[in-house]
């Protein structure tokens, strides 16, 4: 399944992640796509407030990982550009642990999982324009993530 929404400033893309805020409460493993600048970091900044996240929410480029416990649900937000594709290997079987349970994990730069990422349920692909203007595409890859694109699709 798929879903796709034009944003065309952050108020937009504020929308659409409070709606897929409420969706997720159940836990969610999620791979973004998209180049540099695209608005992956800022939709998962946007999401966590929507969860009420209270720490500040930073991008995990030069971390990997950082996690949030103040939220509705535990957030786990990893960034694997550093890591490149060798490294990618090296962290797969954690990587898998935080798609079980009741927690929502973001991946960054998936691209570099060569597909090794198959345990994700939701991918979504962010496409930059010269605007503020955003396209973010949703794609589940099994029922957890059906269940959300239908919900955002309503
Ligand atoms: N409609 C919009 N949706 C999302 N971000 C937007 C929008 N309009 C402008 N922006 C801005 O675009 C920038 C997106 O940067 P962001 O750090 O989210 O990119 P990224 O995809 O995470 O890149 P990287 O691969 O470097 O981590 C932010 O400065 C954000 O404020
Ligand atoms: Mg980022």
């Amino acid at each position: 399944m798929k879903y796709e929404q034009v944003c065309n400033n952050l108020d937009d893309t504020k929308e659409l992640a409070c709606r897929f805020a409420k969706l997720v409460t159940d836990g969610c493993f999620v791979n973004l796509y998209g180049e540099i600048g695209a608005g992956k970091t800022a939709f998962v900044k946007l999401v966590a407030d929507a969860l009420e996240v209270k720490e500040k929410v930073t991008s995990p480029s030069f971390v990997i990982l950082n996690e949030y416990h103040s939220g509705i649900l535990p957030m786990y937000h990893f960034d694997l550009y550093r890591l490149e594709n060798e490294g990618v290997k090296t962290i797969i079987d954690e990587l898998r642990e935080y798609s079980e349970g009741r927690q929502l994990t973001f991946v960054e730069w998936a691209e570099f999982s060569q597909d090794e990422i198959p345990f994700n349920h939701l991918k979504i692909n962010v496409t930059y324009n010269d605007d503020d203007s955003r396209v973010y595409t949703f794609e589940s890859t099994e029922a957890e993530g059906d269940k959300i694109i239908e919900g955002l699709s309503r």
